[in-house]
């Protein structure tokens, strides 16, 4: 009792220092806190389905690991995480197989956030794989979803991570654009890096030294690191730095073979206190040519450099030279590299959001589906279909079969629907007057309900609309007498259980289907979309400059995806690391006589996604 106490307690000062940050342990239902004091709750308050499992591996994992949730059905399931709308946020998403289903099969499938795609997750046998994603949300919810990609696959998940990020972070970069992490290494520290030495727990990886580099330790404690992307000062203490001012670092990116736009940030501060006749200066230089300025670290303060705007592969060459002057060789701290996103969507539209949202807090059955209804295409919720413009609309609702009780709400707002198929649920009422003016509808299938009193004229004065209305036995139609007093005088021309038929009564089955909650999308506000072309603004020229003097970016945040070894959580990680990196480094050694310094966290899995 009194360690769960304790653990309250932890946990909620973990959430106090860390906002509204949240550490969701999928499959548990318990609060607990872990070794970095970082409080996390179960997932029972952020979805309704799926199935919670534990995992059968008996390798160490941190507690986050040792459950998950897999989904056997439906197209994806989703994660919603309240987050203010307009906030730049830091998702991470975990999976840890551990042979769970004991068939030895790690599956693979889909990560989707806000309706974007995010990555394919190819889950391991024995390593965490982690996805991160850095971006300004656009409405007031943080969705997290998986989909199935192949049969017999079925997506699961272990962990999310939400953090928010100052706005000023990462700010080199239209926020209509995510970081998606390939890389972030801290040079020359033993130890991973993250919470509480990361305010924003950013998971610093220690880089491999292949023996080309001296490790440099900072003689300053305290070292002032206000820099716009607000990096720890832990990070500072110590460095990489070749032997002698000749050798260049050839930094180590984890880029894809194709080429992709990019967002990276380089790390320095000065180690000591130099003399009068030391210099150190250097350069990037890529691919060759020199694309900074000089750079000269301050002794006890943190600098940077940025390069946003640039387009990148595992074959560019990015390497810090001293320049002419410099007595000392080039060093460097901490790296981090990003890929950027395609243009982010704004979501289905609005006036569909919402509809949707009226039925789901009609029926409850509805309320358990999340994320975007439509997007990313093809995963839409299995109950509507939609158009494949960039805005989808919905134009079907096949919700037959599915339970709902009640009476029918209001979604008018639907204006694109074509088919609306509810037959075989118990929906009472009358039929509502707007289905009869929905501009586009061709098909209203309200079979096998208990829907009383009278069709609506607009309803059966409509020639274009296909209606099937058997088998509500309250309902009048033409030929039956009806105890409410007819209101309008024409009757529709369709056929009910029993009615005559006088015209087209073929029922309209459709498929099945439901849900809907998505108060969180009716509220998203409008953010302000500049609709660049995502090429555009990302692949242009190089800008590599000094961060403290840059511009400041109107903030926006990029997403990014690693995979970590399990025992990411352990103490004793570091060391594991270093192996996993090893074998994976000697794959892929690249011929050259320049040290690169080489620990491609995310390539474990043998070349990543
Ligand atoms: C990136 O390039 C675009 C177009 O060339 C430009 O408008 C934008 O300001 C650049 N962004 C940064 C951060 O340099
Ligand atoms: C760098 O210097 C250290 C110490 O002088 C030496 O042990 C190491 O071999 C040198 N490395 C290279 C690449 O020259
Ligand atoms: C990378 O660029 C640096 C600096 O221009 C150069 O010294 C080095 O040889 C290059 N390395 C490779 C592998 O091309
Ligand atoms: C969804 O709509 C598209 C055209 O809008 C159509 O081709 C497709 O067959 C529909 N899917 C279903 C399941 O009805
Ligand atoms: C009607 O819906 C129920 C579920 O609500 C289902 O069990 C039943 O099979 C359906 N009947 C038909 C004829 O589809």
């Amino acid at each position: 009792m009194a360690t769960y106490l304790l653990f309250l307690i932890i946990a909620a000062s973990a959430f106090s220092t860390l906002n509204a940050d949240l550490s969701i342990d999928c499959g548990e239902s318990d609060i607990y806190a872990d070794d970095y004091s970082m409080g996390w709750v179960g997932d029972e308050n952020y979805i309704q389905h799926g199935e919670a499992v534990v995992v059968q591996s008996s390798k160490s994992v941190s507690q986050a690991m040792t459950t998950l949730r897999v989904f056997t059905d439906r197209k994806k399931n989703c994660y919603s995480i309240a987050a203010g709308k307009g906030s730049q946020v830091l998702v991470r998403a975990s999976f840890f197989y551990g042979n769970y289903d004991k068939k030895s099969s790690p599956p693979s499938f889909d990560l989707l956030f806000d309706g974007n795609h995010w990555a394919t997750v190819e889950t391991s046998g024995d390593e965490v794989v982690s996805h991160e994603v850095i971006y300004v949300t656009k409405r007031d919810t943080v969705s997290v979803c998986v989909a199935q990609t192949s049969p017999n696959m079925f997506p699961f998940i272990s962990a999310i991570e939400v953090r928010s990020l100052d706005e000023k972070m990462y700010g080199h970069i239209d926020s209509n654009y995510a970081l998606m992490l390939r890389r972030r290494v801290a040079y020359g520290t033993k130890e991973i890096i993250r919470y509480s030495d990361d305010l924003y727990d950013r998971i610093w990886v220690p880089a491999i030294n292949g023996g080309d580099f001296t490790v440099l330790t900072s003689d300053e404690s305290f070292i002032d690191v206000s820099l716009d992307d607000n990096p720890p000062g832990a990070v500072f203490k110590n460095a990489f730095a070749p032997n002698s001012t000749s050798i260049s670092i050839q930094l180590g990116t984890n880029l894809p073979a194709t080429e992709v736009p990019i967002y990276m940030n380089m790390y320095f501060s000065e180690v000591s206190v130099l003399d009068s006749t030391q210099r150190r200066s250097f350069q990037l230089y890529i691919d060759g040519k020199s694309t900074s300025n000089p750079f000269i670290p301050s002794y006890g303060k943190a600098g940077e450099m940025y390069l946003a705007n640039f387009s990148a592969s595992s074959n560019t060459n990015f390497s810090l030279v001293a320049t002419s002057v410099s007595t000392l060789p080039p060093l460097i701290n901490a790296l981090e590299v990003f890929t950027v996103s395609d243009e982010l969507t704004d979501g289905t539209n609005r006036d569909d959001v919402e509809g949707l949202a009226s039925l789901q807090n009609e029926f409850d059955v509805l309320g358990d589906w999340g994320g975007d209804p439509c997007l990313p295409s093809p995963y839409s919720w299995d109950w509507i279909n939609c158009t494949s413009a960039s805005t989808p609309r919905v134009t079907a609702l096949y919700l037959g079969s599915f339970g709902l009780s009640g009476f029918l709400p209001d979604f008018s707002s639907m204006t694109a629907l074509e088919i609306i198929d509810l037959h075989n649920n118990s929906l009472i009422g009358s039929i509502p007057e707007f289905l009869g003016t929905l501009p586009n509808l061709k098909q209203l299938n309200l079979a096998n309900n208990e829907l009383s009193g009278l069709i609506p004229s607009s309803i059966s004065k409509n020639t274009k609309l296909k209606l099937v209305v058997t088998g509500n036995p309250d309902l009048c139609v033409s030929g039956k007498s009806c105890k409410t007093a007819s209101a309008d005088g024409d009757n529709p021309t369709f056929s009910s259980s029993s009615g005559k038929k006088k015209k087209n009564n073929q029922p309209v089955i459709l498929g099945t289907v439901i849900p809907i909650f998505v108060l969180l999308w009716v509220i998203g506000g409008v953010f302000a979309v500049l609709h660049h072309k995502r090429k555009s603004a990302a692949t242009t020229g190089a800008n590599a400059g000094q961060a403290g003097g840059a511009n400041r970016p109107n903030g926006t945040p990029q997403a990014g995806k690693m995979q970590m070894p399990m025992q990411m959580a352990a103490n004793n990680m570091a060391q594991n690391i270093v192996n996993d990196f090893r074998v994976n480094i000697q794959e892929q050694q690249p011929a050259q006589d320049q040290p690169v310094d080489q620990n491609d966290q995310q390539n474990q899995q043998g070349g990543g996604y």
